[in-house]
């Protein structure tokens, strides 16, 4: 580097160094880490092989979760969403959960054993099946929190961050604040490599969603968001990525995945639900929701009206370019 170039270069930094901070402006310059377009996505998730041929890839095997996570290969899942069992008295019919009790599906387990047990061998499996750079997105409640990041740290997994799902409704209380929050652990294999896709300029660690209530229809005793669900995928995963849910339900994470271009494998305990986790599958488009994450965050022009100061120096510093 010659002289010349190096005070250009010096005088660059000094300037940038003195440009004020603008709030928002980042917005206007954001891009996502990693994307690909439809065609890419679809070709992705065209030519995922399963990871063994005990395991037909988009399938779920109505089976204990622990004994079917044995039979998975070393390193072969890229991506792990798991709501387990509350592990408290739950048959999800309870009138103050305002559903139709007739439309819950019998068999919803719970466990049997300790929680802290139980939640410590289904977590245990994690580490050996997931890929060196994938993620767990695990569902808790506050009054099982102290089991999952107990039997996390004891699998050896790393929690990156604590998300909290906000969601507008809660279980009505007479003495008491009205629980209306969930938690979702954001667990990797290795904290100083990890696939995170930062599709968001901003994202949060609070999401606000509503629940999901299917009124009319069959369902388990319990439902996450499609939208919560394919927010994990999103930020954790890549198309044609395995993604694997221990605890299948009603099928949201297959759900997700087949829709967001992503492959699925499964367990469920409950052979009930079969029918249901068909029809929901069958139903789902693969790649019906995917959109290039770029295509997704607000456009100039929609960021101009939000953010009308961050526009104008957005403006004037592309005009100095
Ligand atoms: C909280 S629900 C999952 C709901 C799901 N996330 C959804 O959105 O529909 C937990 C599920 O785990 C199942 N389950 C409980 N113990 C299990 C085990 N040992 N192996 C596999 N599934 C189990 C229950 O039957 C129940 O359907």
């Amino acid at each position: 580097m010659t002289t010349d170039t190096n005070q250009e270069k010096k005088k660059e930094q000094k300037k940038s160094r003195t440009k004020p901070y603008i709030p928002n402006l980042a917005e206007f310059y954001f891009k996502p880490t990693y994307d690909w377009s439809r065609e890419d996505a679809k070709r992705l998730y065209s030519t995922t092989k399963s990871p063994s041929s005990k395991f037909e890839l988009d399938s779920i095997r109505f089976e204990d979760c622990v004994m079917g996570m044995k039979q998975l290969p070393d390193e072969s899942i890229d991506l792990v969403i798991a709501d387990p069992p509350f592990g408290i008295a739950f048959d999800g019919k309870s009138s103050v959960y305002n559903r139709d009790e007739r439309l819950v599906i019998e068999g919803y387990e719970e466990t049997s054993e300790s929680y802290h047990k139980f939640t410590t061998r289904w977590l245990a499996e994690l580490p050996r099946i997931m890929k060196p750079e994938s993620s767990a997105y695990v569902f808790s409640g506050w009054t099982n929190l102290d089991d999952i990041l107990q039997g996390a740290r004891d699998a050896g997994l790393a929690t990156l961050n604590h998300l909290i799902w906000h969601y507008p409704f809660g279980v009505y209380t007479k003495k008491r604040f009205v629980t209306s929050h969930y938690h979702i652990m954001l667990l990797v294999k290795n904290p100083r490599k990890y696939f995170f896709n930062k599709i968001e300029n901003y994202p949060e660690d609070v999401w606000s969603v509503k629940r999901q209530y299917r009124t009319g229809l069959a369902k388990n005793a319990t439902k996450l968001p499609l939208e919560v669900v394919s927010r994990c995928i999103d930020f954790s995963s890549k198309p044609g990525d395995i993604v694997l849910d221990p605890f299948m339900g009603n099928g949201t994470t297959a759900v997700a995945a087949k829709l967001n271009f992503r492959r699925f494998i499964g367990f469920e305990i409950n052979e009930k639900l079969r029918p249901l986790l068909d029809n929901e599958i069958d139903a789902a488009i693969s790649g019906e929701s995917y959109i290039p994450y770029s295509e997704r965050l607000a456009t100039i022009e929609e960021l101009a009206k939000i953010y009308p100061k961050a526009y104008r120096e957005y403006i004037r510093r592309e005009k100095e370019i």
